[in-house]
């Protein structure tokens, strides 16, 4: 018996700001082994979750002696994956997949026998085959007896291991549940959680919450009609998915469009402009920075009607072969937001057809954006639908172009302005 169980320390918050921000948005396999300290791995899936981590455990039969997969499944919220040949389980998340999903794989506790089946590359059970296919970085803490750490064969395969360039976590020395005293301990979830965040690299934007308004809206006429324009939504799912590369944790509202949900980012689907205003100063209090790519309509139907409107309608909207609707206008998203306080960095989108830059400048001191990314919609290689995009970012006192490109490629390098025009109003904010 490697560990001594101990009485679970009083909670504590003891993970330094730094590690919370590593760890947001990370999706972390924690295989479990057989081995007393399995016990401690449900304390350190709540550590991880604590600092924002996505859990999903997987355990070799020898740790289920240990501990139950439904104490594990109740702590990380997914199921348990047990095993390799598991017809149903395969269907929920293949075994491929299973590793492709894992930004990394920590073993934890990591018995003698797994270390060496890992150091001799077997694939004899679901673990050890994850840690074959993976393509994400591993790491192992050991738990064990101290004779059985000091042992050759193991030290043999721990250096194979640390020649691969596997992170060693531990163990520690101390009193172990056979009585034994010296090294072999597992140590303790939250030092785990906190060498595990020290794996992730800070990013531009780790920590930071984003909002992304994105596509057009649909302002009913009735149940069947509506006034809509033709945004793709493409540009602010772009910017969704760079800003994410940052390390950002992005929410997306979204007007009716035809894009699939970018990976790891919280969409929230809306139709008319006054949804996206509410989906959007609802996401206030956990918005640091507000990008407005939608393409809102200005006015709505005054009274939209609850039936479909017949051509022969005799309600004074319709006469003489004419038709009559009264708009008024929308609340302007954007600049609610601006006006918000505290308020968040707020940048806003102009698509323009002459004197880009002069009408952008106004817009930005009427909305009070921070900054405003202004298109030439004039241009038919560019803009709406299309793929590419080129723009001027412009903000109170500076402006900078961003030439013909993807509109993938124009997205990581407005993130990079945005980032380093954030960061900087906050140092002196400071
Ligand atoms: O005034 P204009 O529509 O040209 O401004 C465009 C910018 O304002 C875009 O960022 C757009 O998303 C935002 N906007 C908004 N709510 C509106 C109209 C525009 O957020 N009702």
């Amino acid at each position: 018996m490697p560990d001594t169980p101990q009485q679970d320390s009083p909670q504590q918050n003891i993970a330094p700001p730094d590690s919370r921000l590593a760890l947001a948005n990370r999706r972390i396999v924690l295989g479990v082994t057989g081995g007393i300290a399995a016990y401690k791995s449900a304390e350190l899936i709540r550590r991880l979750k604590d600092l924002g981590a996505d859990v999903r455990v997987v355990m070799t039969p020898a740790a289920q002696e240990f501990i139950t997969p439904l104490t594990l499944q109740a702590l990380s919220g997914n199921p348990v994956h047990t095993t390799l040949l598991d017809t149903e389980a395969e269907a929920a998340m293949g075994h491929i997949e299973l590793a492709r999903w894992g930004d990394l794989i920590l073993v934890a506790p990591a018995s003698a026998d797994f270390l060496a089946r890992m150091a001799h590359g077997h694939g004899n059970d679901l673990l050890t085959t994850l840690c074959l296919a993976a393509r994400c970085p591993l790491a192992v803490a050991p738990a064990m007896n101290q004779a059985m750490w000091a042992s050759r064969s193991n030290q043999d395969n721990i250096a194979l291991l640390q020649a691969r360039g596997i992170p060693l976590f531990g163990p520690a020395a101390g009193e172990q549940a056979c009585g034994d005293v010296g090294p072999g301990r597992m140590l303790e979830p939250t030092e785990l959680a906190h060498l595990t965040a020290g794996l992730f690299p800070r990013q531009l934007l780790t920590g930071t919450r984003i909002t992304i308004t994105a596509g057009p809206t649909r302002e009913a006429i009735d149940p069947v009609r509506y006034i809509s324009n033709h945004s793709s939504g493409k540009m602010g799912f772009a910017l969704a998915e760079a800003a994410r590369d940052a390390g950002a944790q992005v929410t997306l509202i979204s007007g009716p469009v035809h894009l699939p949900t970018p990976d790891r980012v919280q969409r929230i689907d809306v139709v008319s402009a006054q949804d996206m205003y509410d989906a959007s100063l609802g996401a206030l209090k956990q918005t640091d920075i507000f990008i407005a790519t939608a393409a809102v309509a200005d006015f709505r139907v005054e009274n939209s009607r609850n039936q479909k409107i017949k051509k022969q309608d005799n309600s004074g909207t319709i006469q003489d072969g004419r038709m009559t609707l009264t708009l008024v206008e929308n609340p302007d998203i954007v600049a609610a937001v601006a006006s918000h306080s505290p308020k968040p960095f707020t940048v806003g989108f102009a698509a323009e057809t002459q004197d880009v830059e002069n009408y952008a400048r106004q817009k930005i001191a009427r909305k009070g954006l921070d900054m405003i990314v202004a298109n030439d919609v004039s241009r038919s290689d560019i803009g709406f639908n299309s793929d590419q995009n080129a723009v001027t970012v412009i903000w109170p006192d500076g402006q900078q172009a961003i030439d013909l490109a993807s509109k993938a490629q124009i997205a990581r390098d407005l993130v990079t302005l945005i980032a380093t025009h954030y960061q900087q109003q906050h140092k002196n904010a400071r």
